[in-house]
């Protein structure tokens, strides 16, 4: 089964709901980046940031981003991607929120923390719309804390 968020997206309402329950979590907490990954971080981590007042950080597929970049490998069930983060987008000491639609064996999410600590940014929390627990994906994010709206069993 596919877990899908566009629908999601068809509903003004439904859609604002969810990224002001990111925005009430996170106003105030020091957050001076939010990081979204490609490609559906992008449409929940940009009005995350707007409203808590912080910079939007894309971290994108292999060669996306014109800038130099560091990149993070991780593994798929069939093969390995990549992501990449420009150099000097984030500094250090700066304290980071990670942002994507979901979170399946927990690899992507990993690899994201690994790029903004390799910075010498602190990942304060990552913040997905749907988990789905039995894959375990939590487990591989090193102790960071995860913050889900749903848990798609
Ligand atoms: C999906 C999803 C997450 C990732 C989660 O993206 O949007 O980014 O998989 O999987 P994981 O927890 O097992 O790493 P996908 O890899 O399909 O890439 P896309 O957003 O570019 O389509």
């Amino acid at each position: 089964m596919f877990q899908d968020i566009t629908t999601l997206l068809l509903d003004p309402r439904a859609f604002r709901d969810t990224v002001d329950m990111f925005v009430d979590r996170y106003t105030g907490k020091g957050i001076s980046v939010v990081a979204g990954i490609e490609a559906r971080g992008f449409i929940f981590g940009p009005p995350i940031a707007l409203a808590i007042g912080a910079k939007f950080v894309p971290l994108r597929k292999p060669r996306k981003l014109p800038g130099e970049v560091i990149s993070e490998e991780y593994v798929l069930e069939y093969g390995t991607d990549c992501l990449e983060m420009h150099i000097g987008a984030v500094q250090p000491g700066e304290h980071a929120l990670v942002v994507d639609d979901l979170i399946a064996t927990g690899g992507t999410l990993c690899a994201a923390i690994n790029l903004l600590e390799r910075v010498g940014a602190e990942v304060v929390e990552c913040a997905c719309v749907i988990e789905l627990p039995e894959l375990k994906g939590r487990e591989r994010l090193s102790g960071k804390p995860l913050y889900v709206l749903v848990e798609a069993r």
